[in-house]
C-alpha cells in the first residue's frame, strides 16, 4: 500500500532540520497557526484532504506491515523532534496541528511516497498515538460499536450489531498498549501496573473500561470497553428492534411508573443496563433517586438524581468503598428510590432491605440466565455475605421485597430480547412462587438467519401488582396492555 524510496537518513538525521527548541517557541507564540515554512509544503497539500471523508482504514480495516514499518520510523523521528513538555501546554487542536506539520515535514524529508489520503490516515494515526488513545481512537469515534476488546497489542475485536468481529487495528507493542491503559485509568485517578493489575475506569465520554494487565493477563494487557452510546436506547427503540412487543413495552412502563421493586436479570452484554436505563425514564420527576454503580453508566433524565460510585483500594490497600457501603449510606440520604447498577455481592441484602422499608421502585441488575436463577443467585449472595439466616427467612425477605424480575438475553443471532417479565408471588412452604406475565417464544429463523418469535402473554389478567397500578391510576392501561399482549 505504501511505497518508500531509499532514504539515507536515520531518525536522528531527520530531527536535524527541525530542532526541538526553535520549533516550539514558534508554536507557543502562535499556537493555532500551522508553520508556513517551506518544508511544511506537504501539509499545505494535505490540508484540503482533511475535508474529504475518512479512509475506510480509519475504522479498523487491516493495514499492511509496510504501513506499520513506515509509521514506526516516522513516529520515532517525531518523538526525537518534538518537545513533549511544550506540546502538553497547547490545547488539543493546536497540538494536533503542530504534530501534523512536523510529521508532514518528516514525510517529505524522508521521501516517503504516499497519496494525500494515505498521508492523512498516517497523520491521524500518529496524532492519536501522541495525544489520544492511539489506535483506539477510530474505534471510539464510531457509534455503532458496542464493545471494544483488546487482547494484547496485536489483537482487537469489536462487537457490532450483536456480532463480534476481528479488526485490523493493532498497537505498536504491549508497552504502547499499557501506556494507553494507564492514560485512560489515570484520568479517573486510578492506576494499573504489575502491582495492581486489575482496574475499572471510565472514559471521559462515559464508556465503561476494564483493564487486566500481565502477569494476570498472560498474552499482554487486556482492555475491554463497553462503548457509551451517545443516543441511549429508549423503550420505543427496544420495540423497533423487536426486543419487546408494543404491549410488553407498555407493561414495562407501568412497572417503572407504579414503583414496583424490580430486578433485571440477564447474561453478560444482554442489555441489562440499557433496560434499567429505559425503565428509569418512567420515574416521576418529583422523586429523589440515588444510583450506586461500580463505574457510572446510567444516565437518568430526572432532575433529582444523586450518582454514587464505588472505590477500589489505594496503593496501601486501604480506602475501599464497596457497593454495600454505598447502599447502606443511601438509606441516610432520604432517597425515594435506590438503583444499584449491578448487584453482585452482599449488597443484595441491603438493597432488599431498602425495597422493604419504604423505598419502593428500587431497581438493580444481576447476572443470571432466568428469573428463577436470579432469585436463587440473590439468595446465595446473601448467604455468602455472611448473613447467618435460615434459607426460609432469606426467601421470605426476597419475596417480601421483590415484585418483578425482567429477563434480558442476547440470542445466538446477536439480537437482544426481553425474554420474560416475571412476578414474584410468594412462598409455598420453602419454595418461591413466581408467575410469568409475558414470555418470548422462539418460532424459527428468517432467510437472513435472524431469530423470529413473539412475545406472548401467559393469560394472567390480574398481576400481583394490580393494586399498586390502581393506586397510581394505571390499572386501565395495565388491563389494556395485558389484553393486547394476549392477542398478539
Ligand atoms: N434491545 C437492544 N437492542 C439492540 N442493542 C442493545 C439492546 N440492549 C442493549 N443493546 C446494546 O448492547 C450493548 C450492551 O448493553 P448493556 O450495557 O445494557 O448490557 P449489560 O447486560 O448491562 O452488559 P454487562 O453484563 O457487561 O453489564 C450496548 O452497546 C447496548 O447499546
Ligand atoms: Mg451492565
Amino acid at each position: 500500500m505504501f511505497g518508500k524510496r531509499t532514504v539515507g537518513e536515520t531518525p536522528a538525521q531527520v530531527s536535524t532540520p527541525r530542532p526541538a527548541a526553535p520549533a516550539m517557541p514558534k508554536l507557543a507564540a502562535a499556537p493555532a497557526t500551522p508553520a508556513p515554512s517551506p518544508p511544511a509544503a506537504p501539509v499545505a497539500k494535505a490540508k484540503p484532504a482533511q475535508q474529504t471523508p475518512k479512509e475506510p482504514a480509519q475504522s479498523g480495516e487491516f493495514r499492511s506491515e509496510e504501513y506499520y514499518r513506515i509509521k514506526s520510523t516516522i513516529f520515532n523521528a517525531l518523538i526525537e523532534t518534538i518537545d513533549l513538555a511544550q506540546l502538553a501546554q497547547l490545547d488539543a487542536a493546536s497540538a494536533r496541528d503542530e504534530i501534523r506539520d512536523i510529521v508532514a515535514e518528516i514525510i517529505s524529508i524522508k521521501n516517503v511516497v504516499m497519496s494525500i489520503a494515505e498521508q492523512e490516515v498516517l497523520l491521524d494515526d500518529i496524532c492519536n498515538d501522541v495525544l489520544g488513545y492511539g489506535p483506539l481512537e477510530p474505534l471510539l469515534a464510531r457509534d455503532d460499536i458496542a464493545d471494544i476488546m483488546v487482547n494484547g497489542a496485536q489483537t482487537v475485536f469489536i462487537e457490532v450489531s450483536g456480532k463480534v468481529q476481528k479488526t485490523g487495528i493493532r498497537f505498536r507493542d504491549n508497552a504502547q498498549l499499557m501506556n494507553i491503559c494507564q492514560r485512560i485509568v489515570s484520568q479517573v485517578g486510578r492506576r494499573v501496573d504489575e502491582a495492581s493489575p486489575i482496574c475499572d475506569a471510565r472514559l471521559p465520554d462515559g464508556s465503561r473500561v476494564n483493564v487486566i494487565a500481565p502477569p494476570l493477563a498472560i498474552d499482554g494487557p487486556t482492555l475491554t470497553i463497553r462503548k457509551f452510546k451517545k443516543d441511549k436506547l429508549k423503550l420505543h427503540n427496544l420495540v423497533e428492534y423487536n426486543s419487546i412487543s408494543p404491549a410488553g413495552a407498555k407493561i414495562l412502563s407501568i412497572i417503572g411508573a407504579c414503583r414496583c421493586n424490580t430486578l433485571i436479570s440477564g447474561g453478560t452484554g444482554s442489555g441489562k443496563t440499557t433496560l434499567l436505563n429505559t425503565l428509569t425514564a418512567f420515574i416521576d420527576p418529583a422523586e429523589r433517586v440515588v444510583t450506586c454503580e461500580d463505574a457510572a453508566e446510567l444516565q437518568l433524565q430526572q432532575p433529582h438524581v444523586v450518582r454514587l460510585e464505588t472505590r477500589p483500594p489505594n496503593l496501601e490497600g486501604s480506602g475501599t468503598v464497596t457497593m454495600t457501603d454505598l447502599v447502606k449510606n443511601c438509606l441516610r440520604m432520604r432517597p425515594d428510590r435506590i438503583i444499584v447498577g449491578e448487584v453482585r455481592g452482599p449488597e443484595a441484602f441491603d438493597l432488599l432491605q431498602a425495597m422493604n422499608t419504604g423505598h419502593d421502585g428500587s431497581m438493580g441488575t444481576l447476572h443470571a440466565n432466568s428469573p428463577r436463577e436470579a432469585l436463587s443467585r440473590l439468595e446465595s449472595m446473601i448467604t455468602m455475605g455472611g448473613f447467618k439466616l435460615p434459607s426460609k427467612t432469606i426467601r421470605e425477605i426476597i419475596v417480601g421485597s421483590l415484585d418483578v424480575v425482567i429477563q434480558a438475553a442476547r440470542l445466538r443471532d446477536g439480537s437482544r430480547r426481553i425474554t420474560a417479565i416475571t412476578e414474584v408471588i410468594g412462598l409455598e412452604g420453602e419454595t418461591v412462587i413466581t408467575q410469568d406475565l409475558l414470555t418470548f417464544e422462539i418460532q424459527g429463523e428468517d432467510a437472513n438467519g435472524r431469530i423470529t418469535g413473539r412475545h406472548r402473554s401467559t393469560g394472567i389478567g390480574r398481576p400481583r401488582f394490580w393494586d399498586r397500578a390502581k393506586y397510581f391510576g394505571l390499572e386501565k392501561e395495565l388491563a389494556q396492555a395485558l389484553d393486547e399482549a394476549e392477542g398478539s
